[in-house]
This record gives C-alpha cells, structure tokens and sequence, in this order.
C-alpha cells in the first residue's frame, strides 16, 4: 500500500491518496482541493473509487464533490457530522469565508469497519474536535489517518461549535493505548508521527494539558 500526501488548500490541510500499484483504484482521505487531488490522480494514472473523511469541516471537505463529480467516487462520513457535508454553514465555510459546494450523495458510516479498495479499514469513532470525528486505521499496514484529533505532539481544536475538550481528551486517552505503538498516524495538518511518539510526548496523553 502506497500512501501519498497532497497538502491544499488555503489552511494546508493533508489530503491523502491511498493505493496499490495493480489496479489503479485509490482511496483519497480528506479532499481539500479537487484540482489538486485531481493532478496527482491524472500524473498517476489512478481512479478514485472512494472518499474517506475524518471529520466535516469544510477545509477537509472542500474538494469532495468536485472529485465525486469527476471520478463518481463513494463518500464516506460519520453520521454525527454528516449535516456539515451538506452545508456550508454547518462546516463552517460560510464563517471563515469560503466557498464550499454541498455534497447530497454520501454514506453514513454505520459499522466499526470498512473494505475499500480491498483493504480493510477499522473506523474508530473520536469525538471532540467535531462530534462525527473518527481515526481510519489499515491494519494490515500499521497506518492511521486521524484527521484533527492527534497532531505531533498535540491536537486539534475544540472551541468551535460541536467540540468538547472532554470528548477529545477521552478519544485520544483511549485510541493511543488501544493502539499498535508501531502505528504511523497520519494527521490533518503538519507532519505525521506515531503512535509511539504521541504514547511519549503527546500533550494530553501524557496529562501536560488537562
Ligand atoms: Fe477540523
């Protein structure tokens, strides 16, 4: 399995693009900007079957229905944040300024586990930074996408609408020692790490921050 980072977008989010070489299908987590998931996919000669998102927020779902419209790609969210994909006030697009396209055909995840692309992926519901938040994780790869929750050393927000430092504080505790410390945690923003690193040093699971 091959993954791929393609950050976009005015607020850097990291989208991700997974696959294996044979087929040309891939999955692509979290969408910022059509274009640009789109000029990797064409350069690679890849087919996206399937959008992953962690959460709702417009930055990670700006490009979702520009890539669903291109490559009739399966959209798959929480369905605690599932009200955000179709509107562009409940993802805060209208608030910070930006213009987001709705999405009106998607699957609300309602099981603990996915097969995309033929790998399985276990979903981790996390609420906190928003209350449909989860962490995609490839068992078989020891990799996890864990979208605004975890970042090297820290987390994401919890201030706006929907957040609740309780919820993130306990979705963290609970996933980083759950979790293979051999995992690599791909995260919605800045540099990835591990779930080893974040055992060591994250804010919250080490009870720095409270
Ligand atoms: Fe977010």
């Amino acid at each position: 399995m091959i993954v791929e980072q393609v950050v976009c977008g005015p607020i850097s989010v990291n989208s991700y693009v997974v696959f294996n070489h044979q087929d040309g299908d891939c999955l692509v987590v979290d969408p910022g900007d059509a274009d640009a998931v789109e000029r990797f996919l064409t350069a690679n000669g890849l087919n996206c079957t399937d959008i992953l998102l962690t959460h709702g927020h417009f930055d990670h779902i700006l490009g979702a229905k520009g890539i669903q419209d291109r490559y009739r790609s399966r959209i798959h969210i929480h369905p605690e944040d599932a009200v955000m994909l179709s509107s562009s006030k409940d993802c805060f697009a209208d608030y910070f300024g930006f213009h987001y396209e709705p999405v009106d055909d998607f699957d609300t995840i309602d099981k603990d586990n996915l097969t995309v692309i033929g790998l399985q992926i276990e979903v981790q519901h996390t609420p906190g930074h928003s209350p449909g938040s989860v962490i995609y994780t490839f068992k078989d790869e020891n990799v996890a996408f864990c979208g605004d929750t975890i970042f090297y050393h820290g987390f994401g927000r919890y201030d706006l609408p929907g957040g609740s430092y309780r919820n993130i504080s306990a979705s963290i505790k609970r996933f980083l020692k759950e979790a293979d410390p051999e995992t690599t945690l791909y995260t919605g923003h800045g540099i990835h790490t591990t779930v080893k690193e974040e055992q060591r040093s994250n804010l919250i699971f080490s009870e720095v921050y409270y």
